[in-house]
């Protein structure tokens, strides 16, 4: 039972948590690690030259190893960001900069907008066509409309490794493997997927990745993005500013050439603690029992919601995942989650950053429940009672 290792649990012992797509809980570990900073090193890293601020710049500097290892990368390919939202704009502002105008950029509709809009802008500012990919009945016939879109004029493919929404589960290393014959250059974001699988950036032969931690049990406002070494140098910094130069004239300003040049500005140091720490915590746990748990969990809500005739959901026939959205026939998301809400249980309701998707499914706006490690099967049986609340009180004549 790992509710154990997360304290709100002890705050809120009735608290039934599926929301964990919008961000997970935060175990004590990494809580620990955050105040560790604060209590015993709480100086600025990269800066200082006495011991307190050396310790700082070490303990952040293990966290950028621990990241590489993470993700099978170079120390020097790893910067930390914000958040994924940040990270990605450094990416595309960064690349799409320096590429020939009119040039093509592919992404799926499906997209979660901290994916999509900066891609919408830094096209729009650089003047090339961005390809926004509409979605069909089947995988296979997403996969080969994807992969049609790519040509030589294409510069690159940026997709959400997972929907936060409806998993289509491609099959990444073909699209890569198409992508690279036409030397396109493949960018993903990973914020849905780190918490559940390992991306081994090498093996699957990607040229950028952005990812936050919140979502894998770490702390709001940290994040990182990793940078093959070939194309760092390609890339402008998007944010200029203290800790990324080398000399400053008035005339001319030399900034760093490595990682380094994308992290201007005090690092959230207390957020890259807590982040080491989570990483620790994922690993600890180990995402063979991550699937393990999921797969049984998905399973249960499968068979449950395939009993309800008033549950929708999206696909219709659902795979096993660690996320599913639906809604209760006939009634908003919001009056669903109001009633969810009285019984503890939190869930998202909205169109969760996906307009165009939502859009394609024409729906306003869907549930959606996401699992976390401390999700149990007694949490799903919450969930139907509730959603069997929900059906009762706005379809029944006597509700
Ligand atoms: N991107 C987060 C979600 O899907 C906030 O809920």
């Amino acid at each position: 039972m790992l509710k154990k290792d997360f304290p709100i649990f002890t705050k809120h012992p009735d608290l039934i948590y599926l929301d964990s797509a919008a961000t997970t809980l935060k175990p004590q570990s990494v809580i620990d690690a955050i105040n560790d900073y604060y209590i015993n090193y709480s100086s600025n890293s990269h800066r200082g030259i006495y011991d307190l601020a050396e310790k700082t710049t070490e303990k952040v500097e293990e966290v950028r190893i621990k990241i590489a290892d993470f993700l099978g990368s170079k120390i020097e390919e790893v910067a930390f960001t914000p958040g994924a939202t940040t990270g990605l704009n450094i990416l595309y502002y960064g690349y799409l900069k320096n590429v020939p105008k009119n040039s093509r950029v592919v992404v799926l509709e499906s997209e979660h907008n901290s994916n999509l809009l900066p891609l919408m802008k830094w096209c729009k500012e650089f003047s090339l066509k961005l390809e926004i990919v509409k979605l069909k009945n089947s995988v296979e016939e997403i996969e080969e409309n994807l992969i049609a879109f790519l040509d030589n004029q294409t510069v690159l493919l940026a997709l959400n490794f997972d929907s936060n929404v409806m998993p289509l589960n491609l099959n990444f290393e073909r699209i890569i493997q198409v992508a690279r014959g036409l030397n396109i250059k493949v960018f993903l974001d990973a914020c849905q997927t780190l918490a559940h699988k390992q991306i081994d950036v090498k093996k699957l032969k990607i040229d950028a990745l952005a990812f936050s931690a919140h979502k894998l049990y770490g702390p709001t406002g940290i994040g990182a993005i990793y940078i093959n070494e070939n194309l760092i140098s390609l890339l402008d910094p998007l944010i200029v500013g203290g800790g990324i130069v080398e000399d400053v004239q008035e005339s001319e300003v030399k900034y760093y050439t490595g990682i380094k040049k994308f992290e201007a500005g005090t690092l959230n140091m207390a957020g890259i603690f807590g982040f080491g720490a989570c990483i620790d915590y994922l690993l600890k746990i180990g995402y063979k029992s991550i699937v393990k748990q999921e797969k049984s969990l998905a399973k249960k809500l499968i068979l449950e919601f395939e009993k309800l005739e008033f549950i929708e959901t999206y696909p219709k026939f659902l795979k096993e995942n660690s996320l599913f959205a639906f809604n209760v026939k006939g009634v908003h998301p919001h009056d669903a989650a109001m009633i969810l809400n009285e019984d503890n249980v939190c869930i998202r309701a909205s169109q969760h950053c996906t307009h165009l998707l939502h859009e394609r499914l024409k729906i306003n706006a869907s549930l959606r429940v996401s699992f976390g490690v401390y999700s149990t099967k007694k949490d799903i049986d919450c969930l139907i009672d509730s959603l069997k609340k929900v059906n009762k009180y706005f379809n029944s004549i006597d509700g």
